[in-house]
């Protein structure tokens, strides 16, 4: 698999990203293409201007991405791209793409679950990292423990019951009028507040199936804004999140059989506080912790790139009349939690 080289596509969000990664591990180009300015006056993610915006940059992407890496269409071995779970609009714009340079270059397609791309993107950050492994997946779309067994094998422990952990920092950013998009501007603010000012609750601490709840502390932090300096507020909701993430968690490692890592994915996992929160409990297991660094764990396309290559290793491959899927679980066995799959 070492030489191997495979292009990725990335528009299930509203990030356009083209990137190169190698069989070994080598990213030799990646291209991101943020939105943030045309979705800012809305204070969230519209997907009409999402996918119209795909579609103006991501065939620029990808040749600035091919002539950073000093390579050719030609040169590659096969192109991976999201086929979803996402915004249907966006997800089209980057499979279709996908299909046709497939197609026009003659190389095999890999439509790629943006979900495994965030599952696997820990692998290309650590070549150590061996299966299985405990996974918490949290990004602004989801927030999921899943136990990592090998290349499109997951088994998901936990979901959430309602929103994601970034919707809430996304929220919760809105509420305190620091802008978009919310995480950064969250914890930028935790750092000059007080986590003990504000009394805010940790949904599910303490039941016994380790799932995820958001949508209550989102509340309470609108409840409480209004009364308390904005520094406190994110600092005390940033404590909020980390403590439920973790109490989840570490009941989750009950159920992780033969996990020797604690790994953590997706946008959350830029955040420093939830970082070192995680650190400390694997220490406290025994077990090695891994993230990948900050701009793997925020959507982009090495890690589509590199679940691509794996999928390439493993021999797995997609025809080219491979649908685009709003919805696509990682875990199609998962028991359907009560309140769960709401959003995609
Ligand atoms: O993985 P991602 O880029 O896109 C999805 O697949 O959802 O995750 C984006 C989410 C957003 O909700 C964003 O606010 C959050 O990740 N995020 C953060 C940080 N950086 C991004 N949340 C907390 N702290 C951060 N530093
Ligand atoms: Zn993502």
């Amino acid at each position: 698999m070492t030489r191997m080289l495979i292009l990725g596509l990335e528009s299930s969000c509203d990030e356009t990203a083209a990137a190169l990664v190698t069989g070994d591990r080598q990213v030799l180009a990646h291209r991101l293409a943020g939105q943030e300015a045309a979705h800012r006056p809305y204070g969230g993610v519209v997907p009409e201007i999402a996918a119209r915006a795909h579609v103006e940059v991501l065939q620029p992407l990808v040749e600035a991405a091919l002539s950073d890496a000093g390579k050719t269409l030609a040169d590659v071995d096969a192109i991976a791209a999201t086929a979803g779970p996402g915004l249907i609009g966006g997800v089209l714009v980057g499979l279709v793409t996908g299909k046709a340079l497939a197609h026009a270059a003659g190389k095999p397609l890999i439509a790629v679950n943006h979900l495994e791309g965030h599952a696997l993107s820990p692998r290309l950050a650590d070549p150590d990292l061996d299966f299985p492994y405990l996974l918490l997946l949290v990004s602004g779309g989801h927030c999921q423990l899943l136990l990592v067994e090998g290349v499109a094998r997951y088994r998901r422990l936990a979901t959430t019951i309602d929103d994601a952990a970034g919707e809430a920092f996304d929220k919760t950013a809105k509420i305190l009028g620091l802008g978009f998009p919310g995480g950064p501007a969250v914890e930028r603010a935790a750092a000059e507040g007080d986590a003990r000012a504000v009394p805010l609750p940790r949904p599910l601490r303490g039941s016994p199936e380790p799932h995820f709840s958001f949508a209550g502390l989102k509340a309470a932090v609108a409840r409480m804004a209004p009364d308390h300096a904005a520094a406190d507020v994110a600092a005390s909701f940033q404590q909020a999140v980390v403590d439920c993430l973790i109490d989840r968690t570490r009941r989750a490692l009950h159920k992780a059989d033969g996990a020797t890592a604690l790994v953590v994915a997706g946008g959350v996992a830029a955040n420093g506080a939830v970082r070192a929160a995680l650190q400390a409990l694997a220490a406290e297991h025994g077990l090695r912790f891994v993230a990948p660094p900050g701009w793997l764990c925020t959507d982009n396309a090495a890690m589509i790139a590199w679940a691509g290559a794996e999928r390439f290793a493993a021999g797995l491959t997609d025809p080219l009349d491979t649908a685009a899927r709003a919805r696509w679980p990682l875990d199609p066995d998962a028991e359907k939690v009560r309140g769960a799959g709401v959003k995609a």
